[in-house]
């Protein structure tokens, strides 16, 4: 089959929420530094009624609801997390209560584990599954679902929920372009998760680690396109960027590196730089990656990137910014906002996506936007059913005291047994949200639907 790719999707964030200048207020730190220093607006949060099945769940119901996908025309399903609940059950098997019920235990696929990028790998999968023999004519679909907690410190802030659940097959309007994905994997310790509820991180590698990565990719991403256009890649060839974002800023950041390296690479310095590289732009005597980026150099290049980022990055940024780090689910999340934006003007276009989870894993690779054959899953028809926004809006915002005593029960109930969940109240969750109705002694898990 041809123009495999994203045929739709739908993203699902908990409708409790914290607004991260409260935050800032209430941590005691500078006015700005949550908001503006990590440029995140809000930081969506679960009570114990939710977890990562549930998410799961409700993202993967809408998406099937929504487009009129019968459970029966499914035949792969695969989980991208790093919030399992359990160390050998997987939250795929959770997903099939839904599949069952139609009758159909014929899905193959199991659950992705890797940090952030658990969802990247099982779009792979299913894409390659679809475009292989061992394709039997159903769709893929591939769920994101995480719960993203750090201890009181500085990276709390950058906590988290959400899940995305997307739908694949051919005559995609969204299509993966064939040959050009590049990848980059090494053993590092910038976040793990060896023990507990929350991950050992190094806040300062982990950066490092997430800028140099792309680096790395972005060379490798223009050699291929290069081998296959004879010309070089250039940003200008990307309409749109998404990037993994587990906080604006670094996304900001992450745009503004690639247009430097644009710059390096053609010399067109514009005269706002020349004065902050630390050296000549052209002549690569300034520090170069995987050198540490002079901070004012940084700072410059940000400010100098804004107009373009505004435009091809920005309208994919808002669930993230408004949600926080959904780990294997932020990049993701991008998708459906992006559709939501832009619909059937995305037709011709092509979206520049950096995939990366710690440890370290990471993907560079590019969809084109497309008009289907059959209207089914065409992006004016996909624009046009989407409340994304509109959902954001609907959510109230909890004080930081909520999520103070949401952080405490998660504590509490990490690995825990027989007990009810009790915040938040039934009432507060939206329509058509899985919850958890209680685990029991033996740690079995009980859902049902609002
Ligand atoms: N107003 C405006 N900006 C401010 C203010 C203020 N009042 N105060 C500080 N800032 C700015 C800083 O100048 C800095 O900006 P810069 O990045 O442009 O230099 C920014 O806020 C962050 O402040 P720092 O002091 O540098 O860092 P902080 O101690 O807040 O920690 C960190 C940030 C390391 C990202 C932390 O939140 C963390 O460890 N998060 C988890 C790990 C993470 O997300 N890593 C990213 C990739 S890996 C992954 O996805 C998990």
């Amino acid at each position: 089959p041809d123009n495999v790719g994203i045929l739709a999707g739908e993203v699902y964030f908990p409708s409790t929420y914290v607004r991260q200048d409260e935050l800032e207020k209430h941590d005691g730190v500078p006015s700005g530094k949550y908001t503006v220093g990590l440029g995140q607006q809000g930081l969506a949060f679960v009570g114990d009624r939710e977890d990562a099945v549930s998410m799961a769940l409700t993202a993967l119901r809408r998406l099937l609801e929504k487009h009129g996908v019968s459970p029966l025309e499914v035949g792969r399903l695969e989980v991208g997390t790093e919030s399992s609940i359990d160390a050998s059950k997987s939250i795929k098997t959770y997903l099939m209560a839904l599949f069952e019920d139609a009758g159909n235990t014929d899905v193959e696929g199991v659950d992705c584990v890797q940090a952030c990028y658990g969802g990247t790998a099982a779009v792979q999968n299913a894409a390659n599954w679809v475009e292989s023999r061992s394709w039997d004519g159903r769709f893929a679909v591939v769920v994101m679902t995480d719960i993203s907690l750090y201890p009181a410190g500085p990276a709390r802030p950058t906590s988290g929920a959400g899940a995305v659940a997307l739908l694949i097959g051919p005559d995609a309007p969204l299509a993966l372009e064939r040959g050009l994905s590049v990848t980059h994997m090494a053993h590092a310790y910038d976040f793990y998760k060896p023990s507990g509820l929350y991950p050992a991180v190094d806040g300062p590698l982990s950066v490092y680690c997430y800028l140099s990565t792309l680096d790395t990719l972005y060379a490798r991403y223009s050699a291929k396109w290069e081998k296959r256009n004879g010309r070089a890649f250039r940003l200008d060839d990307a309409d749109h960027a998404l990037f993994h974002a587990p906080y604006n800023k670094l996304v900001q950041k992450a745009f503004a590196r690639l247009m430097y390296h644009d710059i390096c690479k053609y010399g067109d310095v514009p005269a706002t730089l020349a004065g902050t590289a630390g050296g000549d732009l052209k002549d690569g005597s300034h520090p170069r990656p995987p050198m540490q980026m002079p901070t004012e150099l940084e700072r410059a290049l940000v400010t100098y990137s804004f107009p373009t980022y505004d435009k091809k990055v920005r309208p994919s940024t808002c669930v993230a910014r408004q949600c926080g780090n959904m780990y294997t689910a932020s990049i993701w999340s991008g998708i459906p906002q992006l559709i939501e934006t832009t619909g059937a003007a995305l037709e011709g276009r092509r979206i520049l996506l950096y995939s990366y989870g710690s440890g370290m894993s990471a993907t560079m690779f590019s969809l084109v936007g497309r008009a289907t054959e059959t209207p089914r899953f065409a992006l004016g028809r996909l624009q046009a059913t989407s409340d994304l926004a509109m959902r954001l809006a609907r959510r109230v915002p909890k004080s930081p005291e909520d999520f103070e005593q949401a952080m405490q029960l998660a504590e509490q109930r990490y690995c825990a047994g027989n007990y009810k969940p009790e915040m938040p109240s039934l009432e507060e969750l939206e329509p058509g949200t899985f919850y958890l109705v209680e685990v029991d002694a033996r740690y079995r898990r009980a859902y049902a639907r609002k």
